[in-house]
């Protein structure tokens, strides 16, 4: 892990073997290295008036990959100017930045190659120059908040990344018990059998196909002092999505350990809210289970019986976010709460309108889309407005039941998806993430290797810092 330091004063007071300067003529992006007195310099292109979070993160990123490369150990920075100003939110971008390129999930690769990756080079110290005091306060409240976010983001990766045969719902309710200990918050866990008392015939109904018992996660966290407003967050927790009986075909099945990154990310959210002080309620809900074919399996035509009381037809099991979803958010509407915000990996259908990097929000209350908005900006996650149109509705009445999980048509798959969810959040603010498409990344980029992103951590974070 780097060690972060600040300090006041001059760039040049500072001792270490490389350091940062900007340059506003080089392109955004741009790292060249130059030599002063024995000293590296990397010269890095930032042109832009306006900070971008996402590019400041990036740049840092890069700067910390060129850094190892050129075996450097310790690196000094102060922030660009721009007009009279140092850029806001620099602090946390960098130290985000150089964090989130850093990871890693080696934990399944043989010893061997650990050993050679040990030798490697690594960033072990980082100063950030300021000019005052009150910078320097400032600074530090980013920088540990910068921090705190990244273990929170890392956790979710690790849970993603992990295998699905050991991230079972009874494996995710253990750890949310574990963190909940850790973190002073309260959980509760329902197995099948309370589910079966409490009507969540839709989240056993997808549950029926697996070997593994159903877990519905409950976690509270209530803080002592500045209690606000109350709100809920869902988090989509199929741990293994083989379609069901609907099966998914081999290259669609391969990545679909990542169908619970929606309650990775609200279990790792969980994890650092104490450490943030967060000082709203929140609670978190994650309908945790398996989607799998078997004789026991749910079957298309089959119909269930929600826990609002809605009756669903299943017409494709492998639309089975939905309905457990359907559950955990008519239970949230029992906890009376002032805002609802699910985050799912729902649909194909939304990487296929805004691909793979962007996740679709859908919300009807228009001062939580501005919230959600700035969240995300301010975190340098990206998401994007997608309209609950009211003429699709008709497309999910059922002959036989209240509603059918799927619009059958081919197109607006995401937002029928979205309009499935709304029959069961009633009037409630409430909005949707569907992160289908930035949950996993496929390539790599500067500020994450393949596999899963933790997305959605850090908007939800910054999110709750204003609540
Ligand atoms: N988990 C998938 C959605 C998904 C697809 C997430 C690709 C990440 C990457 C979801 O359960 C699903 O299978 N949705 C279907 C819905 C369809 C049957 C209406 C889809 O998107 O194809
Ligand atoms: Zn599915
Ligand atoms: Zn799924």
């Amino acid at each position: 892990m780097i060690k972060f330091n600040l300090k006041i004063g001059k760039m040049e007071e500072v001792k270490s073997d490389g350091r940062v300067e900007w340059n506003s003529e080089k392109k955004s992006g741009e790292i060249k290295i130059r030599y002063e007195n024995g000293r590296k310099i990397f010269v890095a292109g930032f042109c832009k008036a306006e900070l971008n979070i996402n590019e400041l993160q990036k740049i840092s990123a890069k700067i910390g990959k060129k850094a190892k490369g050129e075996e450097i150990k310790n690196l000094a920075l102060v922030s660009p100017e721009t007009g009279r100003h140092p850029v806001m939110g620099f602090t946390e971008a960098i130290i985000q930045g150089l964090l989130l390129g850093e990871y890693e999930f080696k934990k399944y690769k043989s010893k061997k190659v650990d050993e050679v990756e040990q030798v490697e080079k690594v960033v072990e110290e980082v100063t950030i120059v300021v000019k005052t005091a009150n910078e320097l306060i400032k600074t530090k409240e980013e920088a540990e908040k910068a921090e705190i976010y990244c273990q929170a983001v890392f956790l979710a990766r690790d849970l993603v990344n992990e295998p699905s045969s050991l991230t079972t719902p009874s494996y995710l309710a253990h750890l949310a018990e574990k963190l909940g200990k850790e973190n002073g918050f309260q959980t509760e866990i329902f197995g099948e059998k309370e589910m079966e008392k409490m009507g969540m015939g839709c989240l056993l109904g997808v549950s029926k196909g697996s070997d593994e018992e159903a877990k519905f996660i409950k976690m509270e966290y209530s803080p002592l002092s500045g209690r606000s407003r109350t709100i809920v967050l869902v988090g989509k927790g199929v741990t293994f999505d083989t379609g069901g009986l609907s099966l998914k075909p081999s290259d669609g099945m391969e990545t679909m350990k990542m169908d619970m990154a929606g309650a990775a990310s609200i279990l790792a959210v969980f994890s650092v809210l104490a450490k943030l002080k967060i000082k709203g309620h929140v609670i978190g809900l994650i309908p945790a289970t398996e989607n799998m074919p078997s004789g026991k399996a749910v079957k298309p035509g089959d119909i269930l019986k929600s826990f609002s009381g809605k009756t669903v037809e299943v017409l494709n099991t492998d639309a089975e976010g939905r309905l457990i979803l359907a559950d955990a958010l008519s239970y949230g509407l029992t906890l009376k709460p002032d805002i609802m915000i699910d985050l799912a990996t729902l649909t194909g259908a939304c990487m296929v309108a805004l691909g793979e990097e962007i996740a679709g929000l859908f919300t009807k209350d228009e001062k939580l889309k501005t919230e959600l908005l700035a969240a995300a900006g301010k975190s340098g996650e990206k998401i994007w407005p997608l309209p609950l149109e009211e003429n699709y509705e008709e497309l999910l009445k059922s002959n036989v039941a209240d509603l059918k999980n799927v619009a059958g048509k081919k197109y607006g798959g995401a937002i029928t998806a979205a309009l499935f969810l709304q029959e069961f959040v009633g009037k409630t603010v409430w909005a949707h993430l569907d992160i289908a498409g930035p949950a996993w990344e496929e390539k790599g980029n500067e500020l994450m290797p393949k596999g899963g992103t933790g997305f959605g951590v850090r908007t939800i974070l910054n999110f709750l810092q204003k609540a």
